[in-house]
């Protein structure tokens, strides 16, 4: 696949990721990205355009410098929830606008390939907690309807423009690239495996929050996923793009949209994780059972990848779903071992809340087992909460 990418986001946690996994399949990335969370050391080596995706003269430099650009990934987006809320304007202007403007841009430059970085988090899930294409949306927030808006957007584009666009749905990205070239930009994330570093670092257990949930061993479960298995699949896409959405005329019909879930198929439950931490960290690290955080926490959920072909790693059948980097052994190992990249964000303190033993659900509790199906992740439930 001899050819260029553009990454929109290319400076942020998973867009640098993406580009580093096509470097090392022989594809050259073009990263443009504003800065405004990524990093500039995350594009070190990479050809890297600072500016706006709504910028049209700048993208038009662009393909011009690079008229063998064939794919575009667009990672570039605003993705904190609680932000989302306390100012949806900006939200829908960047993830929603900027992306319309964004396509006009690529049709102008007869770059008909878009890969959307798009999030699960807009499904209701099924009764048994999964979700997978065919499920309902049902957004939550500004943050999750702006992706949802902009998936719509698209595939209406999509139909008229020739544009075609294939949406990779994703949740819970964890980890860091294998060779410590990037991760997440914030090194304290505050879902679960953000909360195990930070109680193994300042040496207190960590609270299981809820455990009488209906899952499989009843605490909370995520499909957290490998950062590196996103990436790993946004260049099997690219590379299988035309076979998965084949030209209009090529294919005689109208279609140019596709969605594509990506997932471990059975999810990670939290004392899942807290195994795999401890394999990872010894058995210093200590976990204790505590009543479940109020309203922000469910029990949802995990992804049933329905489109195998697509899914990093090759098929996604149940006997596969713990191999490579699936396992949530070697995410959580790769979290652990990424430094620090932020010197300004030092390391929250003060003591934990006190941790209740023992807690069983009250009789009434179907609300407070199940839980309320609406925050999709468990980084909703957080300070950076990000989808
Ligand atoms: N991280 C998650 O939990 C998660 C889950 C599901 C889907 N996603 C999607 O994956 C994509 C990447 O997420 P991430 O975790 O890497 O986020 P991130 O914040 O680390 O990266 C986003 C990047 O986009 C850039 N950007 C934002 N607005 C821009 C603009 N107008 N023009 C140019 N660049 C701009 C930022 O500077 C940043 O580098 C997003 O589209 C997000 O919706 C993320």
């Amino acid at each position: 696949m001899p050819m260029k990418v553009l990454i929109t986001g290319g400076a942020g946690f998973i867009g640098s990721t993406v580009a580093s996994a096509f470097v090392e399949r022989g594809v050259t990335p073009v990263v443009l990205d504003s800065l405004v969370t990524g990093r500039q050391e995350f594009t070190d080596g990479k050809i890297f355009y600072q500016g706006d995706i709504g910028d049209g003269a700048l993208i038009d430099g662009i393909f011009r410098d690079h008229p063998d650009i064939a794919v575009t990934v667009h990672c570039a987006a605003l993705i904190v929830v609680p932000e989302s809320m306390a100012d949806p304007q900006r939200y829908y202007r960047v993830n929603l606008a900027k992306t319309l403007e964004l396509a006009g841009h690529l049709v102008r430059n007869r770059c008909d390939r878009m890969i959307f970085a798009s999030t699960a988090g807009m499904y209701r899930p099924e009764a048994d907690l999964s979700v997978t294409e065919t499920s309902a949306l049902e957004p939550q927030n500004p943050y999750t309807r702006s992706k949802m808006m902009a998936e719509l957007m698209l595939e209406d584009l999509s139909a008229a423009y020739g544009l075609r666009v294939i949406s990779l749905r994703y949740l819970n990205p964890i980890g860091a690239d294998p060779r410590m070239r990037t991760g997440l930009q914030h090194s304290r994330p505050s879902h679960a495996l953000g909360k195990m570093i930070q109680s193994y670092e300042q040496g207190v257990p960590f609270r299981i929050t809820g455990v009488g949930w209906e899952t499989r061993d009843g605490t909370a479960i995520r499909d957290y996923i490998h950062v590196w298995d996103i990436a790993r699949a946004f260049y099997e896409a690219a590379s299988r793009f035309d076979a998965i959405l084949p030209p209009v005329q090529a294919a005689g019909r109208q279609r140019g949209y596709q969605v594509i879930n990506l997932g471990t198929g059975d999810g990670t439950t939290v004392r899942e994780l807290v195994d795999a931490f401890r394999e990872v960290v010894g058995d210093g690290f200590q976990a204790e059972e505590a009543l479940p955080a109020p309203a922000t926490w469910s029990a949802r959920s995990s992804i049933r990848p329905r489109r195998a072909s697509c899914s990093a790693g090759g098929p996604s059948t149940p006997s596969r779903r713990r191999s490579g980097t699936r396992s949530s052994g070697r995410p959580a190992a790769a979290s652990w071992t990424w430094p620090d990249p932020d010197p300004h964000d030092p390391a929250p303190t003060g003591p934990p809340a006190r941790a209740v033993r023992s807690f069983r659900p009250n009789q009434a509790g179907r609300t407070e087992r199940a839980g309320r199906v609406t925050p999709p992740h468990p980084s909703e439930a957080t300070s950076r909460a990000h989808a």
